[in-house]
C-alpha cells in the first residue's frame, strides 16, 4: 500500500506540471488563461497560431501521464501504473501549482491509455483524429474519444482498464461543461481558429 500512495502522489505532482503554460511562457505567447477558451491545453496554445508550441504541449502533457504510468508500472506493477496515470490526469485537471484550476485532461487521458495498453491508446487517438478530421472541433473529438475508450478497452481484450476508462471519461465530460454548452449552442470554435 505505501508504494501505491507514492505512485499516486508522484503521478499527481508530475501531472500537475502545466506544460501549456510553460510553452506559452517559453515561446512568448502571453498568458494562456487570457487567450481563446482560457484553457491550458494544446488546443488553446494552437489558437495563438504557434503550431510547434501546441505540438510540444500535446506531446509533453501526454508524455507526463505516460511517464508516470510507465515508471510506476515498472517499479510496482499494473495497479500502480493505472493509479499513477489516473493521478497524473487529476494533477493536470486540478494542479496544485495553479490553485487547482487546470486543464480538461484530454492529452493526459490519451497518454495514460498509450502507456497502459498501446493498442487501446492508439484506438483512442485514432478516434480523436477521425472526429477532428471530419468535424474540426477539438472538444467534440475529445468527448467522442473519451466516451469510446471503455468500449475500445473491452473490444481489444483489456477489461481490466474499463473502470479506469469510464472514470476518466466521466471527468473529461465534467471538465468540458462549457464546451458542451457551446456545442449545443453551435458556437464552439473550429480547430486552429481564434
Ligand atoms: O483538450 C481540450 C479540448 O478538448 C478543448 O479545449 O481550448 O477548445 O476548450 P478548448
Amino acid at each position: 500500500l505505501p508504494w501505491l500512495l507514492l505512485a499516486a502522489v508522484c503521478g499527481y505532482l508530475l501531472g500537475a506540471v502545466p506544460f501549456g503554460m510553460v510553452m506559452a511562457r517559453l515561446f512568448g505567447l502571453g498568458d494562456l488563461r487570457r487567450i481563446g477558451s482560457g484553457n491550458i491545453g494544446a488546443t488553446n496554445v494552437l489558437r495563438t497560431g504557434n503550431k510547434p508550441a501546441a505540438a510540444l504541449t500535446l506531446i509533453l502533457d501526454a508524455g507526463k501521464a505516460a511517464a508516470a504510468a510507465l515508471i510506476a508500472g515498472m517499479l510496482w506493477g499494473p495497479d500502480a501504473a493505472q493509479l499513477a496515470g489516473a493521478a497524473a490526469f487529476l494533477g493536470h485537471c486540478y494542479p496544485v501549482y495553479l490553485g487547482f484550476r487546470g486543464g480538461k485532461g484530454v492529452a493526459t487521458f490519451l497518454g495514460t491509455l498509450l502507456a497502459l495498453a498501446w493498442p487501446v491508446g492508439l484506438a483512442a487517438c485514432a478516434t480523436w483524429l477521425a472526429v477532428a478530421a471530419v468535424l474540426r472541433i477539438s472538444s467534440l473529438a475529445a468527448l467522442v474519444a473519451a466516451a469510446l475508450a471503455a468500449p475500445w478497452a473491452w473490444a481489444l481484450g483489456r477489461p481490466e482498464m474499463i473502470l479506469l476508462c469510464l472514470a476518466l471519461a466521466l471527468l473529461v465530460f465534467l471538465r468540458h461543461r462549457e464546451n458542451i454548452a457551446r456545442l449545443i449552442a453551435g458556437t464552439e470554435p473550429r480547430i486552429g481558429r481564434k
